[in-house]
């Protein structure tokens, strides 16, 4: 097992490890003893795998509580199905000192933290990401949020875990397309922060060791979170391939998952990076060639007109323009404050 220690303003650990599923019940005890009752929210497709084991755990501990079942999909991350949790949970009585525990990935962790963030002025929540995406970033960083009609993660709050325990084994049962997506983070991190890990990646393709792999990716983001938790500089880093990528994953109405937009985002700014002369001529070549040999796309049909009008709602915009994150070379990348006509103008160089 692995631990990444995270120094946020309520400090936590990021346990990564086989078979950690069986011991959420003694660590929840360890944690917070006076938690009588826990809420597991998850979804219909890592519920039927995973739900048990936790519950199994919670019990020997003494702990009782129930599970509230989401449909699948980014399309639950909304604020009915907040208000729908908290609903469940305060007909269950649950107090202030009682928990939340997050089974799942993105949508699952991002929508049970906004709903311990808001359940009676805040209680503790513990993060089990069970894909490759939320294990390497959305679970760690208390980043919580549903989406709003207008865009992904308006409304929210930053609200930290107690515990992220990451159960390696939970990953093995990840459909092609979840674990490709995750692969796209993965990618995203080296770019941002690590050139070794990069050629790694071109050497080895996806035989990683993936206990390791999520521990060094998982560090990168406690060391971005630990100089910037709120978010008001450097940790817009982390939004790498994020502008264009939300903009195509809107519109393909989420038919495109988070992985595989960003993948096209990151691709895109990386061939306008080097027609601007920002990073080395051979940079995109690398980045490409290494996105499709994790299965990922680096291209998309979607006009730039609609595109710009998605990408100038983001929520990431600072005043009249939008920071967009651009590589400089493998390993580090700047942050670019753009206006209308100058994101028009990057990003068509990189399409
Ligand atoms: N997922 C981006 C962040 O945590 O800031």
């Amino acid at each position: 097992m692995k631990t990444v220690h995270v120094p946020a303003s309520a400090p936590y650990d990021v346990l990564i490890g086989p078979g950690l599923l069986s011991s959420l019940g003694s660590r929840v005890r360890d944690l917070c003893p006076k938690a009588g009752r826990y809420l597991l929210v998850t979804d219909d497709n890592v519920g039927p795998l995973w739900a048990d084991a936790c519950v199994k755990s919670l019990d020997a501990a003494g702990l009782a509580g129930d599970a509230y079942t989401l449909p699948h999909g980014e399309a639950s991350k909304t604020a009915q199905s907040l208000v729908e949790i908290l609903n469940f949970a305060a007909e269950r009585r649950l107090t202030r000192s009682d928990m939340f525990i997050a089974l799942g990935g993105g949508m699952t962790g991002d929508l049970t933290g906004f709903a311990a963030a808001t359940y009676m002025r805040g209680v503790d929540y513990i993060q089990i990401p069970t894909t490759l995406l939320a294990a390497i970033d959305s679970s760690v960083g208390g980043k919580t949020a549903v989406d709003l009609p207008a865009g992904k993660n308006l409304m929210g709050a930053f609200w930290q875990p107690r515990l992220v325990l990451c159960d390696t084994e939970t990953l093995s049962t990840l459909p092609e397309t979840d674990f490709a997506s995750g692969c796209a983070e993965v990618i995203k991190t080296a770019i941002l922060f690590d050139e070794p890990l990069f050629a790694q990646l071109e050497r080895e393709g996806r035989d990683f060791d993936r206990e390791a792999l999520i521990a060094r990716c998982v560090e990168h983001k406690r060391d971005v979170v630990a100089e910037d938790e709120f978010d008001t500089g450097r940790r817009a880093l982390l939004n790498l391939g994020h502008t264009l990528g939300h903009a195509v994953e809107a519109e393909s109405g989420f038919a495109l998952t988070h992985g595989q937009a960003v993948a096209v985002g990151t691709a895109v700014v990386c061939r306008a990076a080097a027609q601007y002369g920002v990073c080395p001529p051979d940079l995109p070549a690398r980045v490409d060639a290494l996105l499709e040999k994790f299965g990922l796309p680096i291209r998309t049909a979607y006009p730039l007109d609609i595109l710009l009008e998605r990408m100038l709602s983001d929520k990431k915009r600072a005043g009249a323009a939008v920071n967009v994150i651009v590589p400089e070379a493998i390993g580090r990348c700047g942050i670019r404050p753009m206006d209308r006509q100058a994101l028009y103008d990057f990003m068509k160089a990189g399409l």
